[in-house]
């Protein structure tokens, strides 16, 4: 089958690959539809990772089930299944707990499993044709049968669960004013679960226009953080007093506010700033233990430096970490197929497998409006 390949930093290529097979009784072989590059996959595509040449890279993945291993019960052939991106057991501690981001079980060693993702387990990504899904009856959702919502369903494997993870995390609700940080798709999408959530004021932070101006479609308050500090903006449009939550949807590639380059601690350091005193921060952002890409020896190890003083003074509180996709994706299919949610407002461009290596490029340098590629491998 046709798959993309990482060669090498900034280099994918559409090649060959081996068909997946069942290798388990419970797994089930997907015929992707849709599947989606992700701003996680750019850590692994810029080389800022151990991920090796060969990895087929995927983790946000649609498609029609092809085939099922004879341990399968609710998942048939011809089913139109979503997946979350961690991969999960079902059954171990922290799964039966929801925490399906942490499964103990598929990836030992390391909290939780994904597909096609440096240090997060043996399974294949499905930026391809076919799919291997491991505990297919815990790890498929259905979908209503036929093409519709297909952009809108996509989402539900990763950004939608996720965006709605960081406003979980930060406790976002009825009333709240929020900041977002980031208008990628993950701050989009959190901006979107904030309002979805019935938050009064939801501000965007970022300095990309287009993506900025997807934040004022749904009704968010854009803030272009190249113009001014968005702490001061922010704080002027809430009476001085910073909101009553926050969520940092940039992780530690965060850019300096002025001139070039990294500053992986200014958007945390920038939220115990926005939020009030009390007020809770959620960060769905990627942080890692290891960068060897960082901007100092400390940076290089996991460590920043963050405002720890600041932030015991105003008793804040945070949460971060890997959304538990399969605990928001049913609710939030729900929310589509009745039309109270339509995510795939994010979606810029769909295209063929062939058109992938432009895609990475260009989402890379976030260039030319690319704010959500989704593939289409059977196009
Ligand atoms: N927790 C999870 O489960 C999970 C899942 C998916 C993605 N992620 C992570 O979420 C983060 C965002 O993902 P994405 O796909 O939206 O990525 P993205 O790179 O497309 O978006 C990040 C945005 O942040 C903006 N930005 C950079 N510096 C900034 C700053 N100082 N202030 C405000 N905005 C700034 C960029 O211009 C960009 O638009 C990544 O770190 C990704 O790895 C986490
Ligand atoms: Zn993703
Ligand atoms: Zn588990």
């Amino acid at each position: 089958m046709r798959a993309i390949v990482y060669k090498g930093p900034f280099q994918v290529a559409v090649e060959n690959v081996e068909d997946p097979k069942i290798e388990h009784p419970a797994d089930v072989i997907v015929r992707l539809t849709s599947t989606a590059i992700c701003g996680s996959d750019l850590h692994m595509y810029e080389g800022r990772t151990a991920a090796k040449p060969g990895i087929v890279f995927g983790h946000e993945n649609l498609g029609i089930v092809q085939e099922t291993g004879p341990g399968v019960v609710s998942i048939h052939q011809g089913d139109r299944v979503v997946m979350p991106f961690n991969v999960a057991c079902g059954f171990c501690k922290n799964c039966v707990a929801g925490y399906t981001g942490f499964c103990l079980t598929v990836n030992p060693g390391f909290a939780g499993g994904a597909y096609g993702y440096v240090a997060m387990g043996p399974y294949r990504g499905g930026q391809a044709e076919y799919l291997r899904v491991p505990f297919a009856d815990f790890n498929c959702l259905k979908l209503p049968p036929g093409q519709e919502h297909e952009d809108d369903f996509v989402l539900l494997a990763d950004i939608f669960p996720t965006g709605y993870h960081g406003c979980e995390l930060a406790g976002v609700t009825v009333g709240d004013s929020v900041a977002v940080y980031g208008a990628g798709p993950i701050g989009l999408m959190a901006a979107y679960s904030a309002l979805l959530r019935g938050a009064s004021k939801v501000f965007v932070v970022d300095r990309v226009p287009e993506r900025l101006a997807k934040a004022r479609d749904i009704g968010a308050i854009p803030v272009n953080f190249s113009e001014a500090d968005p702490v001061a903006q922010i704080k002027e449009q809430t009476g001085g007093e910073g909101t009553d939550k926050g969520i940092d949807a940039v992780g530690y590639q965060a850019q300096a506010r002025t001139g070039k380059g990294e500053a992986p601690a200014t958007v945390l350091n920038s939220l115990v700033e926005t939020v009030r005193a009390t007020g809770m921060i959620g960060v769905p952002g990627l942080y890692v233990p290891s960068d060897p890409g960082g901007v100092d020896d400390a940076a290089k190890r996991g460590m920043l430096l963050v405002e720890v003083g600041k932030f015991f003074e105003k008793g804040q509180r945070m949460g971060m970490g890997q959304a538990n996709v399969k605990r928001y994706n049913r609710q939030l299919r729900d929310m589509i197929i009745d039309g109270r949610a339509a995510p795939s407002f994010v979606v810029s461009h769909d295209v063929g497998l062939d058109q992938a290596p432009e895609a990475y490029d260009k989402f890379d340098k976030r260039i030319d409006g690319y704010t959500k590629v989704v593939l289409k491998p059977a196009a």
